[in-house]
C-alpha cells in the first residue's frame, strides 16, 4: 500500500519540489502552506497534490491539521519539516520580534509537525523524519543569528529523536541544503547574492531537484540504517 507523506512548506520552493518527487515515487501526498492560497491553488492544479493551509508556529492548528490529513489520506509515514523563513538582520539591528518570528517558525513548528504524527509512527513501527536545515546552521550567516540558530537546532532534534525512535523502526535525519534556486534566496539583495555565488566552489545555487532526491533517498526503505545523520548539498561550500 502506498506510503502517505506531510511535507510543511510544501506548495513552494524546496517544500514544492520534495511534494513532487515524493508524489512521483508512488506516495500519497499532503502539502501543507502557511498564507499563499494563489499559489496552494496553482500547485495543486498543477500536481494534483492536495495543499492543507495551517501556521506551523501553532501547535493547536499543526494537531488539528495533522489530524485531517491523516483522516483523509490515512496514517503518515514520512513527515518533511521544511516550512522555514528568514528575518535577516546584522545582529545589533536584529529586533526581538525578528528573533521570535523565526524561532517560533523554524524551530518550534519542527516540534509542533513530527510531535503530533510520533505516536503513531511508534505504534506502527515505522517512520521517517527528515528536517530541511541549511548549510547556514552549520557555519553560521552574517545577518542570521535567528535563522542559523535554528537551522543549528534542527540538527540537534534529529540526532536526538533518532536514538529515540531507532528501535521503533523510526529514522530522523536532516538535510542541509546550500543556496538554492528559490525565492528565499532571490529576496537577497543582488549584489550580495552574486558574493555568495563566488564563494559557492560548483559556481551555481542548487536546484530544488537537488534537493529533493536527497529527501526521496532518505524516506526510502534502503535508508533504514541511517539515523541522525546530515546530508550536505551545497556545492561544495565549506565550513569547519
Ligand atoms: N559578510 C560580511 N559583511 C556583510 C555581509 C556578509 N555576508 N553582508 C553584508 N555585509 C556588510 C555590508 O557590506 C555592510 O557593510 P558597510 O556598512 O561597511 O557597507 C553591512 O554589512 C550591512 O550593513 P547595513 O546596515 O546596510 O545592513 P542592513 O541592515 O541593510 O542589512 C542585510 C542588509 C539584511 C544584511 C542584507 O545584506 C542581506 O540580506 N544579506 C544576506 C544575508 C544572507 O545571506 N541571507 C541568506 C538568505 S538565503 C537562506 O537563508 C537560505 C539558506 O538556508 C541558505
Amino acid at each position: 500500500m502506498a506510503r502517505t507523506a506531510l511535507v510543511t512548506g510544501g506548495s513552494r520552493g524546496i517544500g514544492a519540489a520534495i511534494s513532487k518527487a515524493l508524489k512521483a515515487e508512488g506516495y500519497n501526498v499532503a502539502a501543507t502552506y502557511a498564507g499563499n492560497d494563489e499559489a496552494a491553488a496553482a500547485f495543486t492544479a498543477e500536481t494534483g497534490i492536495k495543499t492543507y493551509k495551517w501556521n506551523v508556529a501553532s501547535y493547536e492548528e499543526s494537531a488539528a491539521g495533522i489530524a485531517k490529513v491523516e483522516a483523509d489520506l490515512g496514517p503518515i509515514d514520512v513527515v518533511v519539516a521544511n516550512a522555514g523563513i528568514t528575518k535577516d538582520a546584522p545582529f545589533h539591528k536584529m529586533t526581538p520580534e525578528q528573533w521570535q518570528q523565526v524561532i517560533d517558525t523554524n524551530l518550534t513548528g519542527v516540534f509542533n509537525t513530527v510531535h503530533p504524527v510520533w505516536p503513531g509512527m511508534r505504534e506502527r513501527k515505522f517512520g521517517r523524519v527528515i528536517v530541511i536545515s541549511s548549510v547556514n546552521g552549520q557555519k553560521g550567516q552574517f545577518a542570521q543569528v535567528n535563522y542559523a540558530a535554528t537551522k543549528a537546532g534542527d540538527i540537534g532534534i534529529v540526532r536526538s529523536l533518532a536514538q529515540e525512535g531507532a528501535r521503533a523502526g523510526i529514522t530522523a535525519n536532516a538535510v542541509c541544503p546550500g543556496y538554492i534556486a528559490t525565492e528565499m534566496v532571490m529576496a537577497v539583495p543582488e549584489k550580495v547574492r552574486e558574493s555568495i555565488i563566488a564563494q559557492i566552489p560548483a559556481g551555481r545555487l542548487g536546484e530544488p531537484e537537488e534537493i529533493a532526491r536527497c529527501v526521496v533517498f532518505l524516506a526510502s526503505d534502503d535508508a533504514q540504517f541511517i539515523n541522525g545523520s546530515t546530508i550536505s548539498a551545497n556545492g561544495a561550500q565549506f565550513f569547519g
